[in-house]
C-alpha cells in the first residue's frame, strides 16, 4: 500500500493498494460524516456496492444511488435522479458522498457533490484503469449535454482516492487495454523510467498481477498529479494529458465510436509520435518503441480508413484550439512533452497515411 500526496488547490491523498481494508481507517482519517450515499452504476453494484456499504454502515448510516452504466447516462436526468435521492435521505452537508466506479460515475458523483447545497465532500473509488490513473485525480467533474461532453461541469478536488487495484479483476478486458493508452500516455509525456517499467512488465501487468499493477498505478497516478499541480485549472502545461487526444477524439467521433476511447488515443499516440519525428523531434525507433508497447497491450488493432479532410475538420473544430489554432502536443524525446500551435494539414496527412500502414 502507498499513499500519494496529490495537491491541487487543496491537498488530498490517493491510497493505492489492492483491497479494501483499509478504506474505514482511511475515511475516518479525513471526516467523521453524519451520513452516506454511495453513487454508483449498473455493472459495478452488483460486484462491490454490498462491500462498500457495509464498510460505510461501520462508519454512519449509509445510503446508496445506482444508475444505468454508460456514457449514455452522463447527463442531467442522472444528476437529477441522484439530487431527488440525497433530498429523500436527508443528506446535507454534514455527509459524505462516495463515487464508486468508473470515470463516468467519478464525473457524475463529483459533479453532484460540487453542486448540492453548494458542495459537499465526497470520496473517489475508482474502479477501472481510466478512473485509478486518470479521472478520479485532478478535480474536473461533469457531464455531458446534447452533443456536447463533458460541457456543464465544475473543478471539485474529492477528500480522497481511494485505488483498489484488485477491482481490475472484474473488469471486462476491452475496458482494461483501452485504458492503457492513458497509462502509457502518462510515461511518454512525462516519465522516462514508467515506460521502461510498462516495457519490462507487460506480462504481469496483463496478468494483473497486484505488486506490479499497484506500482503502475502509483507511478502514473504520480504524473496525473504532478501536473495538475502546475496547472490545477487548465491554463497551460495540463494541456499536455490531451497528448494523443486531439486525433485520437477526431477518430472516436469519425468512427461512430466503433473504436472505443482509448483505443482512439493510441492511434492518436502514432500520429503525434510520427509528426514529432517528421519534425526531428523523435527519432524512428523511438516511434517503433511506442508502437510496439502499444501493440504489446493489444492497442492498435487494424483500422478503418478517414480521410485526412475529414479529421482535420473535427481538429481545427475542437474545443482546444487556442485563439483559432490546434494547440497539439508533440514529444521532444520520451517523458518531455511539449506544446504546439502551429501544425498543418499536410503533416497531418502524411501521419494518418503512416497510421494507416501501422494499423493496415
Ligand atoms: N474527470 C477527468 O479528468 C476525466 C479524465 C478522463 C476521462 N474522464 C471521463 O471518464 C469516462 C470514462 O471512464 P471509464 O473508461 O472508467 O468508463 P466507465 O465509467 O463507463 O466504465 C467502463 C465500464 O466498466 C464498468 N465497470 C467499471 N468498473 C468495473 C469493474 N471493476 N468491474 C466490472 N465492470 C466495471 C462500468 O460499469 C462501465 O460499463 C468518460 O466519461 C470520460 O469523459 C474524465
Ligand atoms: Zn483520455
Amino acid at each position: 500500500m502507498k499513499i500519494l500526496k496529490a495537491v491541487n488547490n487543496r491537498p488530498y491523498d490517493i491510497w493505492c493498494t489492492d483491497s479494501f481494508t483499509d478504506l474505514k481507517k482511511s475515511i475516518q482519517a479525513i471526516c467523521q460524516p453524519s451520513s452516506i450515499c454511495i453513487i454508483t452504476d449498473s455493472h459495478v453494484a452488483p460486484i462491490y456496492l454490498e462491500t462498500i456499504k457495509n464498510i460505510g454502515q461501520q462508519i454512519a448510516p449509509t445510503y446508496a444511488h445506482v444508475f444505468k452504466a454508460g456514457e449514455l447516462s452522463k447527463n442531467i436526468t442522472t444528476l437529477t435522479d441522484i439530487y431527488d435521492t440525497l433530498l429523500m435521505h436527508k443528506i446535507d452537508r454534514s455527509s459524505l458522498i462516495i463515487a464508486l466506479g468508473g470515470g463516468v460515475v467519478g464525473d457524475v458523483a463529483g459533479f453532484v457533490a460540487s453542486t448540492y447545497m453548494r458542495g459537499i465532500p465526497f470520496v473517489q473509488i475508482p474502479t477501472t484503469v481510466v478512473a485509478q490513473n486518470d479521472s478520479s485525480i485532478g478535480g474536473k467533474v461533469g457531464v455531458d449535454y446534447l452533443k456536447y461532453k463533458n460541457i456543464v461541469g465544475a473543478f471539485h478536488n474529492p477528500l480522497l482516492v481511494y485505488t483498489n487495484i484488485s477491482t481490475l479483476k472484474t473488469l471486462p478486458k476491452r475496458e482494461l487495454i483501452g485504458g492503457m493508452s492513458e497509462v502509457i500516455k502518462h510515461a511518454l509525456i512525462y516519465d522516462a523510467s514508467l515506460f521502461e517499467y510498462l516495457v519490462a512488465y507487460k506480462n504481469q501487468i496483463l496478468s494483473l498481477e497486484d505488486s506490479v499493477v499497484e506500482e503502475m498505478t502509483y507511478r502514473s497516478s504520480q504524473v496525473k498529479c504532478s501536473v495538475v499541480e502546475e496547472d490545477p485549472k487548465e491554463s497551460g502545461v495540463r494541456k499536455i494529458l490531451n497528448f494523443g487526444h486531439t486525433v485520437g477524439h477526431a477518430i472516436e467521433t469519425l468512427s461512430d465510436f466503433k473504436y472505443s476511447h482509448g483505443e482512439c488515443v493510441a492511434y492518436g499516440i502514432v500520429v503525434a509520435a510520427y509528426m514529432s519525428y517528421k519534425r526531428d523531434l523523435l527519432n524512428l525507433t523511438q516511434v517503433d518503441q511506442m508502437i510496439e508497447l502499444c501493440r504489446e497491450f493489444g492497442l492498435l488493432e487494424p483500422l478503418d480508413k478517414y480521410a485526412t479532410s475529414d479529421i482535420w475538420q473535427h481538429m481545427t473544430y475542437d474545443k482546444k484550439k487556442a485563439y483559432g489554432k490546434v494547440s497539439f502536443i508533440l514529444l521532444k524525446g520520451i517523458a518531455h512533452a511539449i506544446i504546439v500551435t502551429d501544425i498543418n494539414e499536410k503533416e497531418v496527412e502524411e501521419a494518418m497515411k503512416f497510421l494507416e500502414e501501422t494499423c493496415g
